[in-house]
């Protein structure tokens, strides 16, 4: 039977990602309670980075301890990838020693070409294209706050990258509206915008109309990894773009404010923001790890009913 992957958002349908979601408020409750979990003893995750990460790493290392199985750590600076092997010659190898896989890379077509020989579940923990562990992390901490996100509305403002493409994603699923201002040169390529109707996803020119009554303001870094040669050219570009104390007042006192981390306060978010009583990013980093161990339980043993 060919396993089941966790490459973008859009793999999981909305009853999945409920069952998700409720799994991770029963697997965080037992974890508060220092009760023992291990339904994954024995079993081991490989987390192999192409890219740096604190939250990713912790998150999948710390989860599969805590699930009862072990998780081996890899870079491309010390393993044969790094070298040139190729990509399904390692992916015929690690599958055959590990039950699940974790790759943070470059480009989505590594993820796609490592999964195609995989023998176990592979799950993106960033690409270029997606970085969906976050965005579902970010709609489980939405959740604890404010109830379901269907119906709410949601404000990326900044760059359109991985966590912006992965919350397009979710909109449609999810059925909740995403206003998505860039700044012009940085828009959401037309073939991707073109997927997602205006009910799911709509375009603003300025941020602070994509700000107005927004249940949820969000942002990230100007700069992701992997593009830090455009990083003075984006300084300059994105410096309206920046989540501050006015902005969050059109959205409105009851707005949350979320970042996937690492933040730059002064660029994309002020610090009077990030630090502000409207921030949840301490969940929301926190929520990783409940989600994910969710998510590795799911893909390897189904739902548990
Ligand atoms: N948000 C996130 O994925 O953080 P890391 O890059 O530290 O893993
Ligand atoms: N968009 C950022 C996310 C980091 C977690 C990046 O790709 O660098």
């Amino acid at each position: 039977m060919k396993p089941r992957h966790y490459l973008h958002f859009g793999e999981f349908s909305r009853a999945e990602y409920e069952y998700l979601l409720e799994r991770t408020r029963w697997i965080k409750a037992q974890f508060k309670q220092y009760k023992p979990y291990h339904p994954l003893a024995d079993r081991t995750l490989a987390m192999i980075f192409e890219k740096q990460s604190t939250r990713t790493r912790l998150s999948f290392e710390a989860g599969m301890h805590q699930l009862g199985g072990s998780a081996i750590f890899l870079s491309t600076r010390d393993t044969q990838l790094g070298r040139g092997e190729p990509v399904e010659d390692m992916a015929q190898v690690v599958s055959r020693m590990v039950d699940i896989v974790m790759i943070r890379t470059f480009e989505q077509d590594i993820l796609v070409r490592f999964a195609s020989v995989s023998r176990v579940p592979v799950i993106n923990g960033l690409s270029n294209e997606y970085h969906p562990c976050q965005v579902m992390g970010d709609i489980f901490t939405f959740s604890e706050h404010r109830g379901a996100i269907t119906g709410k509305t949601v404000a990326w403002i900044g760059d359109s990258n991985n966590v912006c493409n992965s919350w397009m994603k979710a909109a449609a699923i999810f059925d909740f509206k995403l206003n998505v201002s860039t700044p012009p040169g940085y828009e959401v390529e037309a073939e991707r915008a073109g997927n997602y109707g205006k009910q799911y996803v709509e375009y603003f020119a300025d941020p602070m109309d994509a700000a107005r009554g927004a249940d949820l303001v969000t942002t990230d870094v100007w700069t992701s990894m992997g593009f830090e040669a455009e990083n003075a050219e984006r300084l300059r570009d994105f410096s309206d773009w920046q989540v501050d104390a006015d902005m969050m007042k059109l959205a409105g006192a009851n707005a949350l404010f979320m970042h996937c981390l690492p933040a730059h306060r002064g660029e994309e978010v002020s610090a009077e923001v990030i630090d502000g009583p409207q921030s949840v990013v301490w969940d929301e980093a926190e929520n990783r790890l409940h989600t994910q161990k969710a998510l590795m339980e799911f893909l390897l043993l189904g739902r548990i009913e």
